[in-house]
């Protein structure tokens, strides 16, 4: 039998338009096992405020379960004509209870403040999968540093090699990023353990019930919500969720990024494992860098989701509108586009083969130790605005001639300078440039370690 939460006003029924048009059970339906759990903690709080005897709680708990087995099972599933979770549950609560028990249950509730607190609940669950997802793919870049902890390459800015840096840093940089993505979706958890349940349509309930019982029951540590109408409306919570993943988009897209640019042939720093990589229907000798490619592209969308969600959200007057609806589908998305991605590009990233002599033979190229000749006329007591110019010159020379910086020779430098000394060779060599390096969060092998363990605490902590 059909199920409508509002037909008592209405002569007709709805047209089949509008009954397509309304209709979220084909998204919404993910709700349901939260659409119960919120059910079970309002019938107790019904009991409590003398509007469900004992008995009539046991039966309707019990039918809870059973719907809920349903659910699990796939024996009963929410139709088009249900509108929504919230109703087709409705539907499977009376034809398990009884009309007249199962009638009770929405005394006191809205689909309203349901929504808002069953989304707040699915997202809670969904950042605690995200956030060891995220734990997985930090554990294989900090993986990789450690595999190897003394190959050079080259470090750059603009594209351009700028100065040599360690693999390992360079690899850490991306893990810290991801470290603060998993302390936003901390953050944001903390910001959303505040229940609606309770806020009724928008104005509360005049029933006597506990809206804070409600929320311990369901989970949410920060009690229920302060302000019935904000706790219907407000969707910030949502779009702060869609951020977050758009920014681990972000992040792996920048990971990604590099992945495809190391796998050239122009490249060659990295090799990536058969099992993580695909071939071409035409070129057999293709081997092609996929996973890294759909992460870039999935970010885009992951920022769709968001702008999207953003747009929805603009201008809504206060309180409850269905345009409200629309706010599920893209946060849903980027959560499932996540949970696909992640573990493939966390198996990338874990078995792609590094070439460090590759990395090691290109850190000192493009002139990259210039700033380190600088440096050193700084120690020998040139001020810092003439040493530039001097190793400038330095690069001029040696783009003229073909050489390297190295490759100098000693008439050349003091030609360049008197204060270039044949002892600027010191530095004029990768493991020094790098050694030298060595405040905290620099580039020498000793800060890397420091890094390495301060990353690896932080990430047995989170
Ligand atoms: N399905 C709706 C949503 O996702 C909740 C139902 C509220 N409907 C209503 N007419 N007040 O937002």
């Amino acid at each position: 039998e059909e199920v409508r939460l509002w037909g008592g006003r209405f002569a007709d029924g709805p047209s089949e338009a509008l009954e397509k048009l309304s209709a979220s059970v084909h998204f919404d339906w993910r709700l349901a096992p939260y659409d119960i759990a919120g059910s079970r903690a309002h019938a107790r709080v019904l009991n409590k405020a003398g509007l469900l005897t004992a008995d009539e709680l046991e039966h309707m708990l019990v039918g809870l379960d059973q719907l809920e087995a349903d659910v699990a099972g796939g024996e009963f599933v929410g139709t088009v004509a249900d509108e929504d979770v919230h109703t087709a549950l409705e539907r499977g609560l009376l034809e398990r209870v009884g009309q007249e028990l199962g009638g009770k249950l929405r005394a006191g509730r809205s689909r309203n403040d349901q929504v808002a607190t069953l989304f707040r609940m699915y997202l809670r669950e969904h950042a605690r999968t995200l956030g060891g997802l995220l734990a997985d793919l930090q554990g294989a870049l900090v993986g990789l540093a450690e595999a190897h902890p003394d190959v050079a390459m080259p470090g750059r800015t603009h594209l351009q090699h700028a100065q040599p840096v360690l693999f390992a840093h360079h690899v850490l940089a991306h893990a810290q990023a991801l470290s603060r993505d998993a302390e936003r979706l901390r953050q944001w958890d903390a910001r959303t353990a505040v229940s609606p349940y309770g806020s009724g349509a928008l104005a509360g309930s005049s029933l006597g019930l506990d809206p804070e019982a409600v929320a311990a029951e369901l989970g949410f540590e920060h009690g229920s919500a302060a302000n019935s109408i904000d706790g219907t409306a407000s969707r910030d919570f949502a779009a702060e969720f869609a951020f977050v993943t758009a920014m681990i988009g972000v992040d792996v897209s920048k990971i990604a990024e590099e992945i495809i640019l190391w796998n050239t042939k122009e490249f060659s720093f990295v090799t990536l494992h058969d099992a993580f990589s695909t071939g071409s229907s035409i070129m057999p000798q293709k081997k092609n860098p996929d996973i890294a490619e759909l992460a870039r592209g999935k970010s885009g969308r992951l920022i769709g989701n968001l702008t999207g969600l953003m747009a929805t959200l603009k201008a809504l007057p206060l309180a409850y509108n269905r345009d409200l609806q629309e706010d599920k589908e893209p946060v849903f998305d980027s959560i499932d586009q996540l949970e696909i991605l992640l573990p493939a590009f966390t198996g990338m990233m874990a078995t792609l083969t590094v070439h460090g002599e590759r990395m090691a033979e290109l850190a000192p190229a493009g002139f990259s130790l210039a700033t380190d000749v600088a440096e050193w006329l700084v120690k020998q007591g040139v001020p810092f605005r003439v040493a530039h110019e001097v190793a400038g010159e330095c690069v001029k020379v040696c783009e003229k001639n073909g050489i390297e910086l190295d490759q100098l020779s000693d008439e050349q430098f003091a030609a360049i300078s008197p204060h270039l000394t044949p002892e600027v060779r010191g530095v004029l060599n990768v493991p020094g440039a790098l050694a030298a390096r060595n405040g905290r969060g620099g580039t020498a092998p000793s800060a890397v370690a420091e890094q390495l363990a301060e990353f690896r605490t932080g990430l047995a902590v989170q």
